[in-house]
């Protein structure tokens, strides 16, 4: 899809659709509303009246045929109460515009953004919403829908913005693609994607966007002692991956922040011998959300350079009940030293990243951020809606809560108090690895992690029920969402 800025006069400018968005009770149109309402002789005005055009969020009036403009249709999106209104909302709005007029064969789109967005960070969103919005997953169909949106003409925007705006529409791409980079893999099933073939793709990407990259095979792993990661990839016959990614910036100070990356990637999550129920079970191909979403910002970070060097340590294996898996009661030794007790198997993905945190701090982060697929306990509390955000300490999490708002993604900040850490405290080894008592599931979860991060400022996100949706949004075909990877970038660029 190509995107491309049209500093023509929006009305002159052809294609299959132009999309714009109207204000919940809008009925004075003003700008370029009142040009377009003038040039179809009040067309607009009495559909207001007639109650068919509210403006309420992303309600669709397609006009087709509309006097005044070269486009063969209008599509009015509603953008809620103006005074709700942020620019992030943008994304949401060209993503459903792009959704609705594909699955109608539009090919060429015109976006015009009205007269308040019309900074930079608005023609980003817009191009963010729309790369996004365009993603599918019928890449294992043989019958392809053969719709495409060839090409979108962002109008309405000051050329003489220049250098700014072209670079704010290239961050827009980066990070559609990247976003769709993490979802193609989490589409992907385990049959087609092992840990060592993630290991393969991370390398491929790496090698196209200049990352160092390193893979640590199970010799490697073995020699490190990662006994947490080992202790879950041995009831696989597939061996186990640790990817680590490196960006480095030109003249970073020496003894300055490290941001590390940390990512759950478990490719397939039967529950080990605590073996989950067969209900749903095929879901637990996207158990590797959290590293598919690191991948998917080193990719972006790659292009857009933050000043902080960043490395991102992905463990990646299957969670399998072979004949040499682990069992609960077992005791593992993990890299740091620390003894578990694995009381459940299926807590897997702690004790990967248990590995995975440490293993980051030994590289000489300073700073650190997980995401995981980890608990179900995390859609009891916060649905779909919102990700769960844990870290320590409060003042760290903040600073990342203000990214996640300023890239438009919904995440909660969850506890963090010490009773949760008395709850994961062994009978046998220095910690178990689920909670005693009941309740509490994500923050024990957390709490676990906690213990290999330490002192070092951490941020968790769980990201078990966001990272797929199983039913499509307007703005969001159903499948992998991608979620956290464009507020981790947001948080690196500002760090
Ligand atoms: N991968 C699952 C968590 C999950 C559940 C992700 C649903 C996506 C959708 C994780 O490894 C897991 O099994 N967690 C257990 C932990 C429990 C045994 C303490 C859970 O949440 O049930
Ligand atoms: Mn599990
Ligand atoms: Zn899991």
């Amino acid at each position: 899809m190509q995107i491309q800025l049209d500093t023509q006069p929006y009305a002159s400018i052809p294609g299959d659709a132009l999309v714009t968005y109207v204000f919940d009770k809008e009925n004075k149109f003003d700008g370029v509303l009142g040009d377009i309402d003038r040039a179809m002789n009040g067309r607009l005005g009495s559909l207001a009246a007639s109650g068919e055009l509210t403006g309420k969020a992303l309600e669709l009036v397609l006009i087709h045929f509309p006097e005044g403009l070269a486009a063969q249709r209008l599509l009015l999106v509603g953008a809620g109460k103006p005074e709700k209104f942020a620019v992030s909302d943008l994304r949401k709005i060209a993503g459903t515009a792009l959704r609705h007029l594909k699955s109608r064969g539009a090919k060429k789109l015109i976006f015009l953004t009205r007269e308040g967005e019309r900074e930079p960070a608005a023609a980003q969103a817009v191009v963010e919403g729309l790369i996004a919005g365009d993603f599918e997953s019928d890449k294992y169909r043989t019958e392809k829908k053969d719709r495409e949106v060839q090409s979108v003409a962002l109008a309405g925007f000051d050329a003489g913005l220049g250098a700014n705006l072209t670079a704010a529409i290239d961050q827009g791409r980066i990070l559609g693609e990247s976003q769709n980079f993490a979802r193609d893999l989490i589409l992907e099933p385990s049959n087609r994607l092992t840990p060592r073939m993630l290991a393969a793709k991370a390398e491929a990407m790496a090698k196209e966007v200049g990352l160092g990259i390193e893979i640590l095979d199970e010799r490697k792993i073995t020699e490190l002692k990662m006994g947490a990661l080992i202790g879950v990839a041995q009831g696989s016959v597939e061996p186990p991956r640790v990817i680590v990614l490196r960006y480095t910036p030109k003249n970073a100070p020496a003894g300055g922040p490290v941001l590390g990356l940390v990512g759950k990637a478990v490719t397939f999550d039967t529950g080990g011998i605590s073996i989950k129920p067969a209900a749903n079970m095929e879901k637990m191909k996207y158990d590797m959300g959290g590293g598919a979403t690191m991948l998917g910002a080193m990719r972006a970070l790659a292009f857009l350079k933050p000043s902080v060097p960043v490395i991102a340590v992905i463990p990646a294996t299957e969670n399998m009940p072979g004949g040499r898996a682990q069992k609960p009661g077992d005791v593992q030794v993990a890299m740091s030293g620390k003894t578990i007790e694995v009381i459940n198997t299926d807590a897997e993905g702690r004790l990967i990243l248990a590995d995975g945190v440490f293993y980051a701090r030994k590289l000489g982060c300073t700073h650190l951020i997980d995401a995981a697929t980890l608990t179900g306990a995390i859609e009891v509390a916060l649905a779909n809606v919102h990700v769960g955000a844990f870290g320590t300490p409060r003042e760290y999490l903040d600073k990342f809560l203000e990214s996640a708002k300023a890239a438009g993604e919904k995440m909660w900040p969850m506890p963090m108090d010490e009773e949760y850490e008395q709850m994961i405290k062994s009978d046998i080894a220095d910690i178990r690895n689920t909670g005693s008592g009941k309740g509490g599931g994500a923050s024990t979860g957390a709490w676990f992690i906690k213990e290999f991060a330490e002192d070092t400022p951490w941020i968790h996100l769980d990201i078990a029920s966001t990272c797929w949706v199983d039913e499509g949004r307007p703005w969001q075909a159903k499948g992998p969402t991608g979620v956290a990877l464009r507020s981790i970038v947001d948080f690196a660029l500002k760090m």
